[in-house]
Formats: C-alpha cells, structure tokens, sequence
C-alpha cells in the first residue's frame, strides 16, 4: 500500500489506473479506524480494482467547542489496519494540501441539513463536510464511493450533492457494524470510560425498543419516540435529539407510513455519539 500526501501524487496514480480500463473506489475517512470503516474498505475491495482510503481529519466540520484537537490520530496503526483490508493507496494529506492559502469555497446544501445534526451541532458541521467530500470526488474521482450508514443524514447530504452538482460517483451506503452489545462503532467510542460504555448500550437498545414497537404494528410517532425515550431516561441519558422522520428528505413524521429514520444523538460521558435505526414499512424488521 501506497501512502501519498500530495494531490498531483493522488492525481497521478489515479491516471495510471484509468489508463490501464481499472475502477476506482474511495472511502473517505477521519482516521482512528474500526471495524465500521475496514467493513467500508472491504467493500470497496469487493468491487473496485484500485482502492483509495482518504485519511484527512477535516477542520471545517468541527465547530470551536468541539473535538478536533482531541480527536484520535494514529496514522501508523491506520496504515497496517488498511493495508490489512488490501487497501492500494492511503491518501493522507496535511490541511494545507486540501486547504491553501486563498481558499474560499464552500458548499451549503440547504433543508435536510437544518434538523439533527446540523441543528443540534450548527450549519458549519454539514457545509464542511459537503465542501470537502466534494474536493475528495474532485481529487480521486472515483467510480463509487463508500460511507458508513451511522452517519445517515450525512449519507444523504453527500447523495444531495452529488445530485445537485451532476457528480459522476455513485454513493454506496455501507450498514452500521456494531459491537457484540449493540454499541455502534465510532471512533469517539475510545473517549467512553468503563461507565459511560456500559451507559452508551442504552441507544441502540432504545433504538431497539422504538423498532420493536413499529415492527408490533405501532404507527403513532410519538408513541414509538415515547418508547425510546423511557429506555434513555432509564440510563440517565437525556438526548440532544430523538426523532422520526422520512428516510427520504427527513421531513418530520406524525405517523410513519413510509421508512423512517429514527435517529438519536446524546452526550456520553465524554463523547457525543449518534445512531440510529431505518424503520422499514417493506419488511416487518427494521433495519438495525
Ligand atoms: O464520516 C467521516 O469520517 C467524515 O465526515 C468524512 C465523510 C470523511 C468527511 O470528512
């Protein structure tokens, strides 16, 4: 595996492959990997001949309070777990390779970043990223790339620009790899000491008794975020959100009668963490 730093580097062995008929695909990532990401690059393995794992952690995306200087960096250990999932390039640049001096771009998309998230951590979060997930697509132009379906409202603010802007990558949406007692893999996950871990169960279970409900027959949105919102307040959790809304454009449901995302965020301990779930009206399980 290949560690390249440059953009005219990236540029240059993405040409190569091109020239030689190979697909391309890219998982852009913020590094500190777990097997929610090596499930992503595996994918991209399975169907690409050249495989490009981006490792940058983007400043823009965090606000001032947040966990930028804290976040955890371990290039080397990145590498060899990349290298490991047969990964062909890591692509590791530093800020001032994807932002120079003069640099004055930034993408907005506008409606479904303005709940969730992007309401609870501020508009900056999704511009930042929509702006540098479209600088990557530019860079590596790959065939298809890969995100991990935890992150669902970003999911579908990088679908938005792809979309809107005529990009010419498809978006794979990779399913939430979780721990054996639920927890969904995060790399915030290593900020949770030994209580707050064993507090961090309480999403997904919550997450699991608002599904099992609507796999009960239940419809009334309240009444399933009720249910949910019981378990989190049993673990001393009190979110930042618990919502049901379309899986489509995230407009908020009063009653679920096409899939929804039923999403929660919620401090920790030391870490904010999200998950959610896909409440299904195709099949009678949700998707967990
Ligand atoms: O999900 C992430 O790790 C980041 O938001 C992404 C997509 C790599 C953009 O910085």
């Amino acid at each position: 595996m290949r560690i390249i730093r440059t953009i005219d580097g990236i540029r240059t062995a993405v040409t190569e492959a091109r020239a030689a008929r190979r697909s391309v695909g890219l998982v852009p990532t913020m590094g500190a990997f777990h097997d929610g990401h090596l499930s992503l690059m595996r994918a991209a393995r399975a169907d690409n001949d050249l495989v490009v794992v981006s490792l940058f952690v983007n400043p823009t995306q965090f606000g001032p309070s947040e966990d930028l200087a804290a976040y955890p960096r371990d290039e080397a250990r990145d590498a060899a777990l990349a290298e490991q999932q047969g990964v062909d390039i890591l692509f590791a640049p530093e800020p001032a390779e994807i932002y120079p001096d003069g640099f004055a771009t930034s993408i907005h998309v506008s409606g479904i970043t303005e709940v969730l998230d992007g309401a609870s951590r501020g508009a900056f979060h999704f511009d930042g990223v929509a702006t540098v997930v479209a600088k990557l697509f530019g860079i590596v132009a790959p065939d298809i790339a890969y995100f991990g379906q935890k992150d669902a409202q970003q999911v579908m603010v990088v679908r938005q620009v792809v979309r809107d802007l005529n990009l010419p990558v498809r978006i794979e949406a990779c399913p939430i790899v979780r721990e054996p007692d639920g927890l969904a893999m995060s790399s915030r996950n290593v900020y949770l000491d030994a209580d707050a871990r064993q507090q961090a169960t309480a999403l997904n279970r919550a997450l699991d008794a608002a599904s099992d409900l609507h796999v009960a027959g239940e419809r009334d949105a309240a009444t399933i975020l009720e249910a949910a919102r019981r378990v989190l307040l049993h673990a001393g959790i009190r979110p930042d959100y618990l919502e049901l809304r379309s899986n489509d454009d995230l407009t908020p449901l009063e009653h679920v009668d096409r899939d929804a995302l039923l999403a929660v965020a919620a401090r920790v301990g030391a870490a904010r963490l999200i998950d959610n779930h896909i409440l299904t009206t195709r099949d009678e399980r949700g998707t967990r």
